[in-house]
This record gives C-alpha cells, sequence and structure tokens, in this order.
C-alpha cells in the first residue's frame, strides 16, 4: 500500500492508502519521541508530548522534539541522532494501529521547498531504515497543489501559503500546460518567518500569565519564571488557542494543578484571545504580500491561494483571506491533511518527478563545453557516460565542470572541478560518469580507464534546480 507522508517540525501526517494514520487524539502525530532511561519501551506522538508537561516522571525520559530542524546538518550516517531519530519515529507511526495491518509498499515524501540535500539524503536514509521506500520526494507545496488542484479550473500561478507551529512557508507555483498542472511546475519559495503556531502559544501564555498575576500579585514577571515551568504553560496555551479558534466558544477556563506552586484558574473570553492574535495574523499577511512582490507577482495577479498548515484554523484567519481573495481561496478544514493526501496522490499516480533546468557540462581545454545531462533530465540516478583524452603529460587530469540555464548558449559558468590521478600519457581516456541523484544533486565521477586500481573521484553539487512534472 503507497503512502504520501507529511513529515513536519511539530506533527506528521500520514496517508496510508485511504486511511489517515491518526495518534490517541484522531489526529496527525505529534513529532516527538521519547527513550526511556530505565528500560521501558520507546514512546512517540501524545504519549511523548505529554511527558514534556510531568516534571515528575520527565527525569526518566529523553524526550525528543523538533529532529527534523536537525536532518540538514545529518552526515546521513547510521550514527547521525536526527536521522536515527527520525527513523524510530516514522517506523513506530506506521506502526500504530490506525496504520493497519496492510505492508507499505513505498511512499512520496514532501519536504520544504529547496531543503538542502544533506536534509533531503538523511530523510532518505532515515526512511529506509523504517522499512519504507521512498519512491521520491515531492515539494510540501506542489503536495498541497496535487490535493486542491481538481477544485479550480486552469491555473497558472498560485500561491501556496503553509502555516505550521514553527515556521510560515510562503512559495509561488507557476504551472505550465495541462488543465490541472499535468505539465511543469516551477516552485519558488520566497519566505519564511518564524511567526506560526508556536509564537501564538507563547503570547498566549504571556496573557494567561498577566491574568494570573492579576489575581496574585505575588507572581513574578513572565521572563523570571522557570524555563520548563514556561514550556508547560505554553503547552496549556496550545490547547486553549485550538479550544477559542472555534468561532462558537465564547470563553475557555483554564485551570491548572500547579503553576509556581500553586493550582490555579482562570477563564481567558474569545475576545481577549482574538487581541493576542490579531498582530500575528497581520504579519502574516503582511509576510505573504512581500513573498508575491519577491516572486515579481501580487495579490491580483494570482488564480489562487491555497491554504495548509494548521495554524490556518487560527480564529478570524481564513475570514480575513476570504476578503482578500475571494473565490481564489482555497482553505480547507482539513488543512493539516492536505500535504499528506497530496504526496499520497502523486504516489498512487506514480507520474510525478522533478526535471533539471540546468544543463551541467564538462569545459573542455578548447573552451568547448560537452554535455554530461541531457535538457529536462529527470532525477532519475541514471548515469550518462563519456570518455575523454587527456591532452597533456601532467599526471593529472584536470577536469572543469559548468551550468548553464535550459536552452541557453554561451560560456558556461564554472561550479567545480576534479584532478583525476592518471598514468601521465598524452591522449589518456578518461571515463566521466554524469548521475542527477533521486536525492535531487548532481553527482560526476571520473577516473583514468589506464591502470589497475582505479582511482575514481566523485564531485557533488546540491544547486540543482528544476521544475515538478505532475
Ligand atoms: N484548530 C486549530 N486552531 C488553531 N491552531 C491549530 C489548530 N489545530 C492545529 N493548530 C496549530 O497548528 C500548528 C501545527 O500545524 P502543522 O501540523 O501544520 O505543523 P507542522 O507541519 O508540524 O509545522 P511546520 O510546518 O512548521 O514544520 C500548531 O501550532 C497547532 O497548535
Ligand atoms: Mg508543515
Amino acid at each position: 500500500m503507497l503512502c504520501g507522508i507529511d513529515f513536519g517540525t511539530r506533527n506528521t501526517a500520514i496517508v496510508k492508502g485511504q486511511r489517515r494514520v491518526v495518534g490517541s487524539d484522531n489526529s496527525t502525530v505529534p513529532s516527538f519521541v521519547a527513550y526511556s532511561r530505565t528500560g521501558l519501551p520507546r514512546r512517540i506522538g501524545n504519549a511523548a508530548k505529554v511527558l514534556l508537561d510531568n516534571p515528575g516522571e520527565f527525569a526518566d525520559w529523553d524526550v525528543r522534539r523538533s529532529f527534523k530542524l536537525q536532518l540538514p546538518e545529518s552526515d546521513g550516517s547510521p550514527n547521525c541522532i536526527a536521522t536515527s531519530v527520525t527513523a524510530d519515529f516514522l517506523g513506530d507511526v506506521l506502526r500504530l494501529q490506525s496504520a493497519g495491518p496492510t505492508p507499505v509498499t513505498g511512499a512520496v515524501m514532501a519536504i520544504p521547498v529547496a531543503w538542502p540535500s544533506a536534509a533531503r539524503r538523511a530523510l532518505r536514509v532515515a526512511a529506509g531504515r523504517a522499512g519504507i521506500d521512498l519512491k521520491g520526494f515531492v515539494s510540501e507545496s506542489t503536495a498541497a497543489f496535487a490535493w486542491y488542484r481538481t477544485q479550480f479550473g486552469e491555473l497558472k500561478e498560485v500561491a501556496v501559503f503553509d502555516w505550521g507551529a514553527g515556521t510560515l512557508d510562503i512559495s509561488v507555483l507557476r504551472i505550465r500546460g495541462g488543465s490541472h498542472g499535468t505539465a511543469s511546475i516551477e516552485e519558488l519559495h520566497c519566505a519564511s518567518s518564524d511567526s506560526a503556531g508556536d509564537v501564538v502559544d507563547g503570547l498566549l501564555a504571556q496573557r494567561i500569565h498577566k491574568e494570573l498575576q492579576r489575581m496574585d500579585h505575588a507572581l513574578p514577571p513572565w521572563t523570571e519564571i522557570d524555563r520548563d515551568e514556561q514550556t508547560r504553560l505554553c503547552h496549556q496555551a496550545e490547547w486553549v488557542k485550538i479550544a477559542l479558534s472555534d468561532s462558537t466558544i465564547v470563553s475557555m477556563p483554564i485551570s491548572l494543578n500547579k503553576y509556581c506552586g500553586k493550582p490555579r484558574v482562570v477563564t481567558i473570553s474569545s475576545k481577549e484571545f482574538e487581541d493576542v492574535i490579531r498582530t500575528v495574523i497581520e504579519g502574516a499577511l503582511d509576510v505573504l504580500f512581500a513573498a508575491l512582490l519577491r516572486a515579481g507577482t501580487s495579490a491580483p495577479r494570482l488564480d489562487a491561494v491555497l491554504v495548509v498548515g494548521g495554524c490556518s484554523k487560527l480564529r478570524g484567519f481564513g475570514g480575513l483571506m476570504r476578503e482578500q481573495f475571494g473565490s481564489r481561496l482555497a482553505i480547507s478544514p482539513d488543512s493539516e491533511w492536505a500535504v499528506a493526501e497530496g504526496a499520497q496522490q502523486i504516489a498512487e499516480a506514480g507520474d510525478g518527478c522533478y526535471a533539471c533546468v540546468q544543463e551541467f557540462c564538462l569545459v573542455l581545454s578548447d573552451g568547448l563545453a560537452l554535455p554530461l545531462t541531457a535538457p529536462r533530465a529527470p532525477f532519475d540516478g541514471r548515469s550518462t557516460t563519456h570518455v575523454v583524452g587527456k591532452i597533456d603529460s601532467a599526471n593529472v587530469a584536470s577536469l572543469v565542470f559548468g551550468e548553464r540555464a535550459q536552452g541557453t548558449s554561451g560560456d558556461p559558468r564554472t561550479i567545480g572541478g576534479l584532478a583525476i590521478p592518471s598514468q601521465g600519457l598524452p591522449g589518456e581516456p578518461i571515463e566521466v560518469s554524469a548521475t542527477l541523484d533521486p536525492d535531487l544533486f548532481l553527482r560526476i565521477r571520473a577516473g583514468t580507464l589506464l591502470g589497475n586500481d582505479r582511482d575514481v573521484r566523485t564531485f557533488e553539487y546540491p544547486s540543482t534546480r528544476f521544475e515538478y512534472h505532475l
């Protein structure tokens, strides 16, 4: 059975066939893993997250969170902590009861637009260790587009507004051909802001603290509160935020078993809540408009704005966006599932792939460029191989690699090179193989064809540019 995976910093959505893999509270699974220091079985999701709220139990556990953010620094080796925690997490999510018994045969994983190649590689290693055969990556915004596209006719330019726990990410997609974007998609990631769900939780926690201070003047200011105590209040604030984002709720009582040494009760009204979130919501719209400018477009020119991510359910946000974009707005009550379901659809269709919009070449000594990759080549891991003759009698052959934008002529821009040990014979054959790796980087291997011990050198280039073919 095929899966679509949206591995999030804070929550992970996995769709397996028609099933949503949910945690104990019937929603996406919090990206938390807890390792016991006393030999108990590992916990994931809410079972791991609640340990942070329980100081008594917490000391016996090592709780890992936000490990997705460490993947870009990962070396992808099995010893890398972020990779192994991710592997444990993904494997355990797929063993949850809601995942059902059918084995996973393959998956498409959604990743942030322009995510570094090291992170992609580490995620692939982690998925492999979790028993997931990764068919490919798709960007979160293209997966969102795949999910929403049937709601519209032809779309040429859309913005994807992904508002999660840790970040607000805005991408502009330019779509060419096909009534439902079946040709190519150029992805531009044009803004990332930290003003997202976690920030709202922090602001609301401070507001709750202020209310408590009004009732108990002995309470110290927020900045003097112990970090763990602050974190626990932020977790409470998240529940309050979710409850008060339901437009039918007018106030929410909060009962704290123990806060700064005492049990406490306080009520926050929807009006107070709206005061807290107003600036965050207005700020998010400012980020959107600035991002559109940066992408060389503007709100009136967009054919659609596709909204994903749990934070977009914030009270009042949908209404404000509707005022701006009218029927061009797509915002679903299931916004936290959109990316995973889009990735699952791409996995089922089996047709999504990235194609490179650069052409890579070997720059020869006479200045001519020998193409190493074909125009619009897919990232399929296949190699193209050339044999070139060495020109001088030095015992090192110097190779220079260049890139050109698709369909342009003129001198290629140098991107790097390799020094290949050789026998030192003029005309000596050097074999050069280029591969566009499924993790979206270029790899060139080269070595002399003479001699017994083949010393092959490798050059890797992560800055590929591509479009998505859907
Ligand atoms: N009904 C709701 N009302 C308001 N906020 C909500 C609601 N449901 C979820 N959220 C918030 O949405 C955020 C989680 O969104 P999401 O699952 O899209 O994050 P993520 O993908 O893990 O994060 P990121 O994209 O930053 O890596 C949290 O801050 C959560 O509190
Ligand atoms: Mg997300």
